[in-house]
């Protein structure tokens, strides 16, 4: 017990920032350019060419993102949007930002996704989109997405939080669908601290985005303050604040160049966790199919609650004691007072979301994690099941 609590605690999370990041950030605070700027469109370009996209298109957020999206849609007071009831609220919310109804849907017990047989049910002829969030970072199955939204004139814009890099089939996330929208929130597998994308091959929603996220301003506003640029501009719209900032996007460069070894530390964190825990009785480990590249943005386990003692609340502290920190992903939100209150939700409404939320923990997964520190949270779980079993 004493050497326990002296051992120093393993956090859930650290960002995967080193000294190129800190020196891109520098160089572009000593550039002069510390709003949107030229960065800001190279971190564009390369994000387009990495994912394989005609365009990329930078915001401040994740959500901003994703309402942009539903904005480029036109999407209106009334109308209906398919959502996981397993999600950030993000995913939701920015439909109730245009007075529609997030219409939230159960998901599938595997890989803990939209269930496609609940959107079914979910259907009515307000229905517009569906916005597919690709959990933990495993790719939903895109082919039966598409086809589920064209049979009944549905747009689909993903929501690839924890997606990058992650694949379907050969194809990456991000040019699947109409728009996909991107998060660099602080914790994502690709940070800028905060920042988003949307990624799209259509001209019209990179054009009615571009605009959207900078005041309605006519197109490229910030070049009015380069050389070339003029002081005159027009406002086609009411639009949003939700440019990103250079100093953001020159952290978003590095981070870009390296996603793909980030990743492979992260797979093989995730296979060194399947490795040890898979045959356990007490925890459910995550799989991913063979047809996906999975982007481990978290290592979702499930206790089983037949032969363990502790329930999920238990569990945490216990592995907080022990100096693992954890994470909950996430209250579905159909237990969430706003949801209840607004949208008439409520406990029951959701089975399969339920139980996964009875039992499920995030446990660490991220680059700078040790073979030594999978091992520990590890042996950790395994005393822990020893322990308490029931
Ligand atoms: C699934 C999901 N969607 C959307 C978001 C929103 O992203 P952001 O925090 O960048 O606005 C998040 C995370 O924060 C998320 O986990």
């Amino acid at each position: 017990m004493e050497a326990r609590t002296a051992i120093k605690p393993l956090p859930f999370h650290v960002p995967a920032i080193q000294e190129e990041e800190i020196q891109a950030v520098v160089e572009a605070l000593r550039s002069g350019w510390i709003s949107t700027g030229p960065r800001t469109k190279l971190f564009e370009e390369a994000f387009a060419k990495h994912i394989g996209t005609k365009h990329a298109l930078a915001v401040n957020s994740g959500t901003a993102a994703l309402h942009l999206s539903l904005e480029a849609i036109a999407i209106k007071e009334g109308d209906e949007v398919l959502v996981p009831t397993v999600t950030f609220t993000a995913t939701a919310e920015v439909a109730a930002y245009f007075k529609a109804k997030p219409v939230l849907v159960d998901i599938e017990p595997v890989h803990f996704n939209i269930s496609l047989e609940d959107a079914e049910r979910k259907v009515t002829p307000k229905t517009r989109a569906i916005l597919p969030v690709h959990f933990a970072g495993h790719p939903c199955p895109m082919d039966d997405v598409a086809e589920f939204a064209e049979s009944r004139d549905l747009v689909v814009i993903e929501d690839a939080a924890h997606a990058i890099p992650a694949s379907y089939r050969r194809r990456k996330v991000g040019t699947m669908s109409p728009l996909t929208a991107f998060s660099f929130h602080a914790v994502k597998t690709l940070t800028t601290g905060e920042g988003g994308m949307v990624t799209t091959d259509d001209d019209r929603f990179a054009e009615r985005i571009r605009i959207m996220r900078l005041h309605g301003m006519d197109r490229e506003a910030w070049k009015r303050y380069t050389a070339e640029g003029t002081w005159r501009y027009e406002i086609s719209e009411a639009g949003y604040k939700y440019n990103l900032t250079d100093p953001q996007a020159a952290m978003g460069l590095v981070q870009l160049s390296k996603c793909d070894q980030l990743w492979k530390r992260r797979n093989a964190i995730a296979d060194q966790y399947r490795r040890a825990l898979e045959s356990s009785e007490t925890y459910r480990t995550p799989k991913a199919d063979a047809d996906v590249q999975h982007a481990w943005h978290l290592y979702v386990i499930l206790i089983n609650p037949a032969v363990l003692r502790l329930d999920r609340d238990q569990m945490i502290e216990e592995l907080r004691r022990r100096g693992i920190g954890t994470g909950v992903h996430f209250i579905p939100l159909h237990l969430q007072p706003y949801y209840q209150r607004t949208w008439g939700y409520k406990v029951g409404d959701f089975p399969i979301a339920e139980e996964y939320f009875e039992r499920c923990i995030s446990l660490p997964i991220y680059p700078s994690m040790t073979d030594d520190d999978v091992e520990r949270v590890v042996a950790e779980l395994q005393d822990i099941a020893v322990g308490f079993r029931k």
